[in-house]
């Protein structure tokens, strides 16, 4: 992995030493408006990027990419995910602290990482799955070009039905 830089981030490969950075980062409520919560101590975020280093799924079939994103200011924002499987596939997410909302630095991110993903590892279809009400995150996928999957790859892939899958051709 390597570090991509974009007029106004830097993606830096996630290291465990990110962690204690991060916790912070991640401790925004409005980042769970719709799923998921924050890391339970700083020490179980240290251990899971230190098991993420390895950058592969533990049957090493898939890729497993993180990057943190880094302001000019110098300070952690939030982060870029994919899973790259066998068929040259990725699953993407994201998550930018609230205060960062709104200001076009997830999608300039995002963008940034779908590009690296075609040119270094091979993916050629990018999917997302959302919950129905993030209506932000939706916003996001549309603005990059996505659009919604077929009701046979929802089934395929398992999506819940309070969620969206968006789906974009490299
Ligand atoms: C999803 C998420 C990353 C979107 O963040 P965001 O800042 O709204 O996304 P963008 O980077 O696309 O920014 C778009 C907004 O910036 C504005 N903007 C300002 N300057 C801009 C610029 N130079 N370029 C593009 N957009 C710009 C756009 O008008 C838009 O505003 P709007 O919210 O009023 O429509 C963020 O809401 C988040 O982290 N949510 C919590 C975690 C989450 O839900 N993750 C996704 C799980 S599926």
């Amino acid at each position: 992995m390597r570090t991509i830089a974009t007029a106004r981030v830097a993606l830096e490969p996630q290291v465990a030493a990110h962690a204690d950075e991060m916790f912070v980062v991640l401790a925004d409520p409005a980042i769970y408006e719709h799923e998921n919560e924050p890391p339970a101590s700083v020490e179980w975020l240290r251990e899971r990027y230190r098991r993420l280093e390895s950058r592969r799924s533990p049957d090493g079939r898939e890729w497993w990419l993180n990057w943190v994103l880094r302001l000019s200011s110098s300070q952690l924002a939030g982060y870029v995910q994919a899973t790259v499987y066998p068929d040259e596939r990725a699953a993407i997410a994201y998550e930018l602290a609230s205060r960062h909302w709104g200001q076009g630095l997830a999608q300039e991110a995002v963008r940034a990482m779908i590009a690296e993903l075609v040119a270094t590892y091979g993916v050629r279809r990018l999917t997302a799955v959302l919950k129905a009400t993030n209506r932000r995150s939706l916003r996001l996928l549309e603005r990059l070009g996505f659009a919604p999957g077929a009701p046979e790859l929802h089934a395929a892939l398992g999506v819940e039905p309070d969620e969206l899958l968006m789906v974009r051709e490299a």
